[in-house]
């Protein structure tokens, strides 16, 4: 396989076990009938022989209706040291049940299943007295996002010269070097 696909797999493989990884979040964007939306989330998974990438979030995010409305999403990373940019653009969807999600919500202590108790909606307004839901009622707020991955586009900035290479899935992954 192409050195550049190897090196930017592994650098996303790394993020996902490394949380001070400088890929460890990126910016998910989606776009609904209201226009785009730009996001940071945390790389919690990456299957490079898919290729997918997972994130897990809140059913009840508004993330979640605008990848029901259009799963076309893209999910851009910046590693400033290495100059490098991602851009995985893909098909979205999101599972709320399921080993994965079973495994996946094992996997959380306490304080990170607290995140998803909240008995408003992310993004409602929270009034004082507002009810906080059970550890219970958290679990059936938790979902794996999935990222499908259609297309790669790797930018490299060099202090001289600057790389840029698209894989796409229509084309086999093979590299096309591209202008930057
Ligand atoms: C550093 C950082 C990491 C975040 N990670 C996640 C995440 O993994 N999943 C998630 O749903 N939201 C995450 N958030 C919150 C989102 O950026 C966003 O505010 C929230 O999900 C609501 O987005 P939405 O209304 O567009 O659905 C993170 C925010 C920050 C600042």
């Amino acid at each position: 396989m192409n050195a550049t696909w190897h090196q930017l797999w592994t650098a996303l493989e790394a993020a996902v076990s490394d949380a001070s990884h400088p890929l460890r979040v990126g910016a998910l964007a989606t776009c609904d009938a209201d226009g785009p939306s730009v996001r940071s989330v945390v790389l919690r998974a990456v299957d490079r022989s898919a290729p997918r990438l997972i994130a897990y979030t809140d059913r009840r995010s508004a993330k979640v209706g605008s990848i029901g409305m259009r799963p076309r999403v893209e999910w851009m990373f910046y590693d400033a040291s290495a100059g490098m940019q991602l851009r995985l653009a893909g098909s979205a969807s999101v599972d709320t049940d399921g080993a994965g999600v079973e495994s996946a919500w094992a996997g959380l202590h306490d304080g990170q299943r607290r995140e998803y108790a909240l008995a408003v909606n992310p993004g409602a307004r929270i009034d004082p007295g507002s009810a906080i839901a059970t550890v219970e009622d958290a679990r059936s707020h938790f979902a794996l996002l999935r990222v499908d991955v259609c297309s790669v586009d790797y930018l490299e900035l060099g202090r001289i010269v600057h790389h840029r290479v698209r894989f796409e899935q229509h084309r086999d992954w093979v590299p096309e070097t591209l202008a930057p």
